[in-house]
This record gives C-alpha cells, structure tokens and sequence, in this order.
C-alpha cells in the first residue's frame, strides 16, 4: 500500500583493515559511521525523479544517461522491481569521493525511503542485492562492503558474499578521521590493483594473503581491547597498500603527522588515492592532539569514537 511518504536513513563507514583484499575474497573489518545520507520520497505523477543536496543535482532514471547518478538510479528501479513512480529528496552528510561510503549510503537511503513509500519490506539481503545494483554503476566491481555497512552499521567483519558478523570490541576505538581534500575513484584505484594483480598473480595473492592476516589479527586485538596491538596492524596494512601504490603524498604526511603527534597507528581508509586516513588513537586528549596535528597540514579532520561520534570535533559534509 502506498503511503503519503516514506523515509530512509543510512551510515556511511570507515574500513578499519582489509580494503581492496575484501574485493578477493579476504576479510575486512569495517565500522558504521553515525552520520551518512537519509532521503523522503513521494509519489510523483509522471515521472521518478531523484534530487540529492547538498550536490545540487536532480536526475530522472536513465540506463543509457552519461552521468552516473542518473544510471544508477536507472539501475535501482530495475533491480528494486519499483512500478510506480516517485520523486525523492535525499542528502548526503558525507565528502563524496573520499572513501566514507557516500555513494553506497545515498543508494541505501533512497532505496529504503522509496520501500517505506512503497509498502516494500526487503531482508538484509535483498537489501544488499537491491543496492550492489546501484553502486556497480560508480565502482564496477565492488565487494559490497559499503552496502552491507550501510545497511547494518555498527562494527563488522565483512567477507564477499556472506552476511556480516558483528565483532564485540571489548574497549572503544576512537579514531581520528582525515580528509585529504584530494577526490579518490575507488573505480580507478580498484582497476590499478587488478592490473596489478592480472601482471603478477602471485605476488599480489601473497599480498592480499598478508592483509588477510592482518585482519584477522586485528580482530583478536579489538575483541581483546588490546589498542596498541591494532595500532600496529593498522602500521602494517598501509605500509601494504603503500607497496600497491595507491596512496598519496598527502596521504603519508598526513599518516606521518598522526603518528608523529602520539596515534597508536594511522592508514589510509578505502579506495586510496587520495580520501581519507584514519588514527587510532587512546581517546581524550590523545585524540585531541592527532586531529590538531592533521588540522596544522589545513586538513579537516573529526574524531569518531566507534559507536558514538564527537560532533564538536568539525564538520565534515
Ligand atoms: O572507497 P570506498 O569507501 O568505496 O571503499 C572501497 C573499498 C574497496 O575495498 C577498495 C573496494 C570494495 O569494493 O571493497
């Protein structure tokens, strides 16, 4: 039954450890982020339309349009099995292009106020059906990561293909999160690591073999509450996705002011090539000095404390 409007919500998310492995079937751990995108959608008379603030763009679904919100909206409506049409107002509270998920929490957050309109209920898994549709129109091959975070939140274990765990840390993480201002294509930077791994296979398995343990490390330390230890593995993960080449030169001195200023261990987050880093860091006023000493660089930086987010400490959208 159709109401007079349905609403969505839908969390961005920073990867912990694991990303581009997780696109081969290796673990990730990854946490909700409290801020993402929402949406409300109405019914529309003749056509479905969709428009997104703060980017100030309306599109109407079109499989064979040049932009790609307007493909992926396209691509939603097919996969979502929508018959009637809507228009929906979305907003997106995150940096889009910066490795926090925008995209993947945008098409979650339509896709849920259009169901709430629509008298749609969908398991988690459909969910996730519904939505890779959308983000394979901006990442390709994309191991679903950002959708199942989106659509759980919280702290998980991600594995392509299978349902997330939930991982039960036994102490907070907080984090300082990094933006470096430079736009990142997960698409692009994806592609880099599969030439790289078409090239030499081999070496490129014992990579993502190497991550995958590290992630599975991780894990124990964070169900340990053992802070130091996933500072070090978050040391180790970059230094891995340095050797694939994928980040950047502000990237590293970014990582290099966070360690510098007292962060038990500091990575790039996400696609790389520019985005977003993030710190593990004691808290308080540990936390306090890393995110000053990324601001000192004139970039912008907020503290996320796993599970609750400081929303004193900057704006990032
Ligand atoms: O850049 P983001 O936030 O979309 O993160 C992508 C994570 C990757 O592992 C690089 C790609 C993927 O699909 O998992």
């Amino acid at each position: 039954m159709t109401r007079a409007g349905g609403e969505g919500v839908a969390s961005g998310k920073v990867i912990l450890l694991g990303e581009h492995s997780v696109v081969y079937g290796h673990p990730a751990i990854a946490a909700g982020l409290p801020r993402g995108a929402s949406a409300r959608a109405v019914p529309s008379a003749d056509r479905t339309v969709l428009a997104v603030e703060p980017w100030g763009v309306e599109v109407s679904p079109d499989p064979a349009a040049d932009k790609s919100l307007t493909r992926a909206l396209a691509a939603m409506v097919e996969a979502a099995g929508w018959k009637d049409t809507v228009r929906v107002d979305a907003r997106v509270d995150l940096p889009g292009g910066s490795g926090l998920g925008s995209s993947a929490a945008l098409g979650v957050a339509v896709m849920r106020a259009v169901d709430d309109l629509l008298g749609i209920q969908r398991s988690d898994a459909e969910a996730l059906e519904v939505s890779l549709a959308w983000e394979r129109v901006f990442h390709g091959n994309p191991s679903g990561v950002d959708n199942a975070m989106a659509i759980a939140g919280g702290l998980a274990w991600y594995v392509r293909g299978q349902p997330i765990e939930r991982i039960r840390g036994r102490a907070p993480l907080t984090l300082v999160i990094g933006d470096s201002g430079e736009p990142c294509s997960t698409m692009i930077t994806v592609g880099d690591v599969a030439r790289q791994h078409a090239a030499d296979p081999e070496r490129m398995g014992k990579q993502f073999e190497a991550i995958a343990s590290i992630v599975r490390n991780g894990r124990l330390a964070i169900e340990r509450g053992d802070l130091v230890s996933l500072g070090q593995l978050f040391d180790m993960n970059h230094a891995l996705l340095a050797g694939m080449l994928i980040s950047t030169g502000t990237l590293e001195e970014m990582i290099a002011a966070a360690r510098n200023a007292g962060a038990l261990g500091a990575k790039l987050t996400g696609g790389g090539g520019g985005g977003c880093m993030i710190a593990l860091t004691d808290g308080g006023e540990s936390a306090a000095r890393v995110k000053g000493a990324i601001e000192a660089l004139g970039k912008r930086a907020f503290v996320a404390t796993i599970g609750s987010i400081d929303s004193e400490s900057g704006d990032l959208a």
